[in-house]
């Protein structure tokens, strides 16, 4: 089945994804929960917040993380925190994350792979890049890939940069393809006119490794929450 698209008034866009979370939440106690991080979904962590959004029955796994140094401002693990946690009352009842400080980065992705496929994900949020990579798995990542550690393509490499100052990172680890395209739902959260052709491509292009999040046209309960710029050539 093919991903269903809301395309939402860039103005709403925060309030309608942030309330729709915060609805599916209240409606599924326990729920496993993955989350990105980036620029993409700080209007809808802040909606979620402000809309007294609360996430204490709820189960939080963070998608990837970036090998840089536990405190750097560019870590997912801090913008999560200063983008969303932070903002709320009622924080995870359980927060998950992949240690790059960890001694074997080997075991501590195979830690987490293990973590996930105990009962898999409920829903997971995705942000797009503008490689079509979703989590770190770049182009070239293929479906059945597990957690691992990844070179960054030189565009993600750039992205981060603006994360957080200091020297970006270059490696990473994520939650692989497999264990994504096993949630049970995905949200894939696109905003901005820069994203509106490496979206098209996701949605209308060839499945495959070459645009990662193309394998969402094969995924059976994704939803596309995009504003009309990045839905611009959707047509
Ligand atoms: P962005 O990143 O939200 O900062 O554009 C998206 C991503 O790389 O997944």
């Amino acid at each position: 089945m093919s991903p269903t698209i809301e395309i939402i008034p860039a103005g709403q866009w925060g309030e309608a994804v942030g309330g729709r979370l915060a609805r599916f939440l209240a409606e599924r106690p326990g729920t496993r929960l993955c989350l990105p991080t980036g620029s993409t979904p700080g209007p809808a962590y802040a909606a979620f917040a402000a809309g007294g959004g609360r996430l204490d029955r709820t189960e939080v796994f963070l998608l990837d993380e970036f090998v840089l140094p536990a405190g750097h401002p560019a870590r997912c693990d801090e913008m999560i925190r200063r983008d969303f946690l932070d903002l709320l009352d009622h924080g995870p009842a359980a927060l998950h994350q992949l240690d790059p400080g960890a001694e074997s980065l080997t075991d501590e992705c195979a830690r987490y792979e293990a973590l996930i496929a105990g009962s898999g994900l409920d829903l997971t949020l995705l942000g797009i890049g503008g490689n079509g990579h979703i989590g770190l798995n770049e182009p070239g990542s293929a479906p059945d890939g597990i957690t691992r550690i990844v070179g960054l393509a030189s565009s993600t490499v750039e992205a981060a940069a603006r994360y957080g100052e200091g020297a970006p990172p270059q490696m990473g680890l994520t939650l692989g393809l497999a264990a994504v395209l096993a949630s049970r739902e995905i949200w894939l959260l696109v905003t901005g006119e820069h994203k509106a052709g490496i979206l098209y491509e996701a949605l209308h292009g060839p499945v495959g490794s070459d645009v990662p999040a193309s394998f969402l046209q094969e995924h059976p309960n994704t939803i596309v929450l995009t504003d009309e710029a990045a839905a611009g050539l959707l047509g």
